[in-house]
């Protein structure tokens, strides 16, 4: 990897905006963009459907070396299915937690993950992409907002809408929260070096422009460079 591609590296709880935010920042700098919670979907996904619950480390190991996740066009893949509308459900919604805490899974993630910067640059986003998976990213963010209004962005996006209320949706955010920062393994956490936003009062676009802000103000300090 070139020292001088650029990582943006946008971490935060569920409903913090992160994907939307990270999309947009991705599109106005004509970069890749990375969704690693779609990967952490797929496989929980995938192993909820083959039966596997999280407690039965040596059939998920086994499970594991099996399959093949990739994110390519836009869509999510598990050994060639298209899996993009199913991992958005409820049901992954309540188990992909659980999955993702377990570190075999974390380690077969790591690689796919880091494999996808190229010498145009990324924009990734997740719960450790500034502390874990990307240390080097020359921008973090951590986006954060209220419990309430991430759950009322969920439930507005949920393919479940009509069978979910939001008091349900919230109850979930708030579970999710504390198993993504409780956990021993990459646990949800602020980088030191990360730049904090609470978007529960601002618009996708003034996000996206805070953002844009800080790869002109890294820019400007390199010289016109990223590195
Ligand atoms: O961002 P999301 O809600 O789609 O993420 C789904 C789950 O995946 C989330 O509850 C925690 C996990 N996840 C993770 O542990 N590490 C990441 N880098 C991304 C997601």
């Amino acid at each position: 990897m070139r020292a001088d591609c650029l990582i943006i590296a946008i971490d935060g709880p569920a409903g913090s905006g992160k994907s939307t935010v990270a999309k947009a920042v991705a599109q106005r700098l004509g970069i890749n963009y990375l969704d690693t919670g779609a990967l952490y979907r797929a496989i929980a996904l995938w192993l909820d459907k083959r039966g596997v619950p999280p407690e039965e480390s040596e059939r998920l190991k086994e499970e594991l070396k099996k399959l093949r996740v990739k994110i390519k066009g836009g869509k999510v893949y598990v050994n060639g299915c298209d899996v993009t509308e199913a991992i958005r459900s409820s049901r992954v919604d309540a188990i992909v937690s659980a999955y993702s805490a377990l570190p075999t899974v974390r380690e077969c993630l790591f690689s796919i993950q880091r494999a996808q910067v190229n010498c145009r640059g990324l924009v990734a986003d997740g719960r450790d992409m500034g502390t874990v998976v990307f240390p080097e990213a020359q921008i973090k963010v951590f986006l954060t907002a209220s419990p309430e209004e991430r759950a009322r962005r969920r439930w507005l996006e949920s393919s479940d809408k009509g069978r979910l209320s939001y008091e349900e949706v919230l109850k979930g955010i708030r579970e999710r929260d504390a198993l993504d920062s409780g956990r021993s393994l990459s646990p949800l956490r602020t980088a030191p070096d990360a730049c904090v936003i609470d978007t529960t009062r601002l618009s996708v676009d003034e996000v996206v422009d805070r953002i844009i802000d800080l790869v002109k103000l890294l820019k400007q300090n390199n010289g016109g460079a990223y590195g």
